[in-house]
């Protein structure tokens, strides 16, 4: 009964400040951008995320039937409720629209380094909005994000390529729709999985040893001339992966990315550009990822509206904050420890902590009775900036004696002045 579930975590409060020192990180990243906050129930109807594709997603659902006898899930992303949310005020929303969250998501995987059964994703989305500036913007987001906790260029990438690729490859070999959803996400575990499971997947789609060949061909480039000459003049996933660079290159944030025709990512509802970062080292799993997804309203019975967006875990990140040395060691954030000496001034203790609270200090009374040894060494302990004691003495002249716990300096302070 001491253990949670296999794959949840619990936070204690050291951990609790780490994390809320993260997540602080990831609001003023949004903020910085102009994102506004939303939020959604972490129970969903198990039909908000049953898609056809083959995605591992659906497979690691948590769902089970209500007391009611519905199907409900607890959400393994959420990009399907954001979807919902909007769907659900199609019309009344000023576009475009940019939010932000930062859910908890839930999915049956097979534990390892990063990766877990829950875990909190910050989401960045924008949707109504389907030129390349969009995708820029949320790089930009990223980048800033990854400066605001120390992290560089040198310490990981962000690879670029866009779902137009395979759509022009597959294209000129017929395979459009539900087919190429299904395909992307096949290929998408290329690199995981052994060459003879994936071509066996992809010969149930119809894919002959031809199409796969040109498939792996074009995936191995990372160089966009090399794009170029093999999808041809004209070809649309260039030009619009040209078009992004060129933005990011005004941004002044080129360093970080890099064209890469393997990024594929294995949701099905992506269509444009898509992307994720990597440690440069290649040692962890991906540290978040995203994409355009121009079609999944539709895919959910609504009017379709372009949206972009990305999902950015905690778990990847920290391990990666950790392993440079990156993560602070963040104080309890009491500010004073008050302390009356004995019994007879425990009411002039609470009148003196009530005053600073008032006046916006972060206080822990000593509540019962204690040593000084210990009053100091619990202030250490809390990493407070004073220890303030009401003695008998100063008291009687309506004064209380403050301790500097940086400086060591005592002095004598009326009440009022504190
Ligand atoms: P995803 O690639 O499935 O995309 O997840 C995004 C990120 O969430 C991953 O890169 C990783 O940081 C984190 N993540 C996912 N699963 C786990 C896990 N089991 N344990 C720890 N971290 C995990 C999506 O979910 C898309 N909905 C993202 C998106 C938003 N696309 C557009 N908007």
């Amino acid at each position: 009964m001491a253990q949670g579930v296999r794959g949840t975590r619990d936070f204690y409060p050291d951990d609790m400040r780490v994390r809320n020192w993260l997540f602080e990180r990831f609001h003023s990243a949004a903020r910085a951008h102009g994102f506004e906050e939303y939020d959604a129930p972490v129970l969903e109807s198990e039909e908000l995320y049953t898609r056809k594709a083959g995605e591992e997603i659906v497979g690691q659902l948590y769902n089970f039937e209500d007391k009611g006898g519905r199907r409900v899930a607890l959400r393994p992303e959420m990009t399907p409720s954001l979807a919902r949310m909007v769907m659900a005020r199609a019309g009344a929303l000023a576009l475009p629209i940019k939010w932000y969250s930062i859910p908890q998501c839930w999915r049956y995987e097979r534990t390892q380094r990063g990766r877990g059964r829950e875990h909190y994703q910050w989401n960045v989305d924008i949707w109504g909005m389907d030129g390349v500036a969009a995708d820029a913007e949320l790089l930009s987001v990223l980048v800033h994000f990854f400066e605001s906790v120390g992290l560089g260029s040198g310490d990981l990438v962000i690879r670029i390529s866009s779902r137009k690729v395979l759509e022009e490859v597959l294209g000129s070999l017929g395979i459009e729709g539900e087919t190429f959803a299904a395909t992307c996400v096949i290929v998408d575990k290329m690199d995981k999985l052994p060459a003879d499971v994936v071509e066996a997947q992809l010969a149930d789609l119809g894919l002959g040893a031809d199409a796969i060949s040109r498939i792996r061909a074009v995936l191995g480039l990372t160089d966009l001339d090399a794009l170029s000459s093999a999808l041809g003049e004209g070809s649309a996933a260039v030009a619009e992966l040209g078009a992004l660079f060129a933005l990011c290159d005004a941004y002044g944030i080129s360093d970080w990315l890099a064209f890469d025709a393997s990024v594929v990512r294995g949701l099905a509802y992506y269509t444009g550009p898509v992307f994720e970062a990597h440690d440069r080292a290649g040692a962890l799993r991906a540290i978040c990822g995203g994409g355009r997804y121009d079609k999944l309203i539709g895919t959910l019975g609504g009017k379709d509206l372009p949206a972009t967006g990305f999902g950015f875990g905690d778990m990847v990140v920290m391990e990666l904050l950790a392993e440079k040395g990156l993560l602070p060691d963040l104080a309890s954030g009491v500010e004073d420890v008050v302390f009356g000496m004995g019994a007879e001034l425990r009411g002039a203790a609470m009148q003196v902590a009530g005053r600073l609270r008032s006046g916006g200090r972060s206080v822990d009374l000593v509540l019962e009775d204690k040593r000084m040894k210990w009053v100091f060494k619990h202030a250490e302990r809390c990493g407070a900036a004073r220890l303030v004691m009401v003695m008998p003495d100063e008291w009687a002249e309506g004064k209380v004696r403050i301790k500097d716990l940086g400086t060591g300096e005592e002095s004598a302070v009326p009440i009022e002045d504190l």
